[in-house]
């Protein structure tokens, strides 16, 4: 899976004091030019043409999902749950990490691990739909599918990675942690409990169509093995947009070892079951995230410890073998 990595505030320090020369010239600064981060065009500017109307129905697909393609949706019933895919992909994947769609478009089709296969754009937005929603894939020439789509490629249009930063997501740091089901359970408590419920079933809007808080686990929330129940990927989805979608880059709440037990918490399956298909995932064991919960894998790492880590040795097993470490 490929991770973009950029430093916000990227500033170069050219020291030129050469240990045991005589030049005495004060250190030379020059500074790159920073990144900025990425704004998503307004959808007002969008001419009232096919185009502009495909990419309009896609964002009411991604905003209101379950309302049209949810267990009663008005258009079809591929979804298994009323999750929208904003409830992830926050303010219509538009988010600065906030599981936004900046770069998705152009990086795709690409090399997937989980099927060890090439994916299409469209084959990925049915990743989605069928284990996040726990639903049944979109037909790939249907209006839905291209509507959403043509939604994602409108949203990256003009990102950059040379001029842009916020892709994606930010990764907690998690090197020499390891997360605490236990521990979590504390943070919920504090921090998650009033909205997403005591139960984490959430709570669904007035007319039931959606939810107002998604649910956290339990048989209306995503699937194991979905990318959300990673929970080094969660932690990093939690940390920057959680508790509610104030948190931020610049102004996270919790701290990273407080969003890796979060995470744990409710992604422990001894705790929290869900939806639990039978897919088979990773069929090549050398390209699984090392945060993936089930085995077999190539090291001798546990499942726990995959899960909850600690990383740090399962990490160094890849890098000493010459592989990529996936996550
Ligand atoms: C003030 C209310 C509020 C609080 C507190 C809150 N959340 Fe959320 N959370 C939301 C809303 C609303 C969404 C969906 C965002 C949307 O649809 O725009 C969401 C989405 C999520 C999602 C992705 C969707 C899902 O259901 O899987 C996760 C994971 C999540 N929250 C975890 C947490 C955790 C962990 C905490 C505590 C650290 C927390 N939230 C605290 C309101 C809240
Ligand atoms: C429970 C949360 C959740 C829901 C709901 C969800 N997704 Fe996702 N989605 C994710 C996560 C997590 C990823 C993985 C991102 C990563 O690998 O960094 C992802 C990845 C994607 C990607 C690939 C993005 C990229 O740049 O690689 C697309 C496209 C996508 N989702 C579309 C959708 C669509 C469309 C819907 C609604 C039908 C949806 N998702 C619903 C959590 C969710």
């Amino acid at each position: 899976m490929k991770r973009v990595f950029l430093l916000l505030f990227a500033g170069t320090v050219l020291l030129s004091c050469d240990v045991g020369s005589k030049r005495t010239e004060a250190p030379k600064i020059t500074a790159k030019p920073e990144k900025e981060l990425f704004q998503v065009p307004d959808t007002s500017t969008l001419k009232d043409d096919e185009w502009g109307r495909q990419v309009k129905y896609g964002r009411r697909l991604v905003q209101n999902t379950a309302y049209y393609l949810g267990p009663d949706g008005i258009v079809s019933k591929n979804l298994g749950n009323k999750m929208n895919c904003t409830n992830c992909h926050l303010n219509s994947g538009t988010k600065p990490y906030g599981l936004n769609f900046f770069n998705s478009h152009k990086t795709y089709p690409q090399y997937r691990a989980r099927e060890d296969a090439i994916l299409t754009m469209s084959d990925r937005v049915n990743n989605c739909v069928e284990r996040p929603h726990n639903g049944k894939p979109l037909k790939l020439d249907s209006r839905e599918m291209n509507a959403i789509v043509s939604y994602i490629k409108w949203v990256g249009e003009n990102y950059d990675t040379a001029k842009h930063v916020g892709y994606s997501l930010k990764y907690v740091k998690y090197h020499g942690l390891s997360a605490d089901p236990k521990r979590g359970e504390a943070v919920y408590t504090t921090h998650c409990k009033s909205c997403h419920q005591e139960d984490g079933q959430g709570q669904l809007n007035g007319d039931k169509t959606m939810y107002t808080y998604p649910p956290l686990w339990g048989p209306k929330s995503y699937q194991e093995g979905s990318s959300m129940h990673r929970v080094l990927k969660a932690a990093s989805f939690i940390k920057y947009n959680m508790p509610d979608k104030k948190a931020s880059l610049e102004s996270p709440v919790l701290t990273d070892q407080e969003a890796l037990d979060v995470a744990a918490f409710i992604n422990d399956g001894s705790i929290h079951p869900r939806p639990n298909p039978t897919h088979h995932d990773y069929p090549n064991t050398q390209t699984k995230p090392i945060d993936y919960f089930k085995g077999p894998y190539i090291d001798g790492f546990s499942e726990e410890q995959h899960a909850f880590g600690p990383w740090d040795e399962i990490e160094k097993y890849y890098v000493d073998k010459g592989l990529k470490v996936n996550k």
